[in-house]
């Protein structure tokens, strides 16, 4: 009797919604499985991409009764997929599955946070204005000794994942490090039909927004905070580091010596 080869699973970044921001190893993956885990808001954006394959949504399982499935389809050497939302960095629920399988392979994806910042056409961080940018989302922070507050008094660019809080709340732990004129992008649906951008502040968070859409943590939004979102970079950075790159490649002589 011949022997099956054992198949193997793929973790492959689902990036925001749009399969055409999909890496296109991971598209190539996602076309050659017959098995496919994926959150249920793919469905109907990866639709074409999912047609024909035998498709569940992670979350309609127990523990015991995803791995038991994605088991039986890898001994009848069978390629499994599952889509992660996203990219595995940031919030991503799937590492009690990805730890299960050694020889699984894990493709990268764009993060709601690179795909925020590419439709606010804006750099999370400028010299002199941020050089860190912290990802964190109310809904988890409180399990850990952090809080919004605390970390909006380093000044950094916040990204917020899973916004659970009301305008008024979020407003008033932000307020606790940044001024009142500070700019806040709420992003929402990023890639998706009804894509959209609100520009708010954070002393103006509470009149900009409606306060049931904004804690609806199932609203797929990110909220972006910082000085970066409207500050200028000065062009003569640009200069000072071609200048520099020449004296290095002795194009040169150092003006400074
Ligand atoms: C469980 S986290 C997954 C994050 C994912 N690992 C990533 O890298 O983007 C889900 C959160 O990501 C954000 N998100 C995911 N897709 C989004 C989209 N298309 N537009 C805006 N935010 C999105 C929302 O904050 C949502 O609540």
């Amino acid at each position: 009797m011949a022997t099956i080869t054992r198949g193997k699973i793929f973790f492959v970044g689902g990036g925001p919604g749009d399969p055409a921001l999909m890496t296109l190893r991971g598209m190539e993956i996602l076309k050659s499985a017959s098995l496919v885990f994926a959150p249920g808001h793919y469905r109907d954006s990866y639709a074409d991409a999912l047609s024909g394959k035998e498709f569940y949504d992670p979350f309609d399982f127990h523990y015991k009764d995803l791995v038991g499935k994605i088991d039986s389809a890898l001994e009848q050497g069978r390629p499994v997929v599952f889509l992660v939302p996203g990219d595995l960095a940031i919030f991503s629920p799937v590492q009690s599955i990805i730890s299960r399988y050694p020889d699984a392979e894990v493709i990268p994806g764009v993060s709601a946070l690179n795909a925020a910042s590419a439709a606010l056409k804006r750099t999370f961080d400028l010299p002199g204005v941020s050089h860190s940018t912290i990802a964190t989302s109310p809904k988890t922070i409180n399990n850990s000794p952090d809080t919004i507050g605390a970390l909006s008094r380093h000044q950094s660019t916040l990204v917020l994942f899973m916004n659970n809080k009301t305008p008024d709340a979020l407003a008033a732990e932000l307020s606790e490090g940044y001024p009142p004129d500070t700019p806040v992008a709420i992003v929402s649906r990023i890639s998706l039909p009804g894509q959209g951008i609100v520009y708010s502040t954070v002393g103006a968070l509470s009149q900009d927004v409606d306060p049931a859409w904004f804690a609806d943590e199932d609203a797929f939004k990110i909220i972006v905070v910082g000085k970066a979102l409207a500050a200028s970079e000065d062009p003569s950075w640009w200069d000072r580091r071609k200048d520099i790159r020449d004296v290095r490649l002795g194009k040169k002589q150092d003006e400074g010596q």
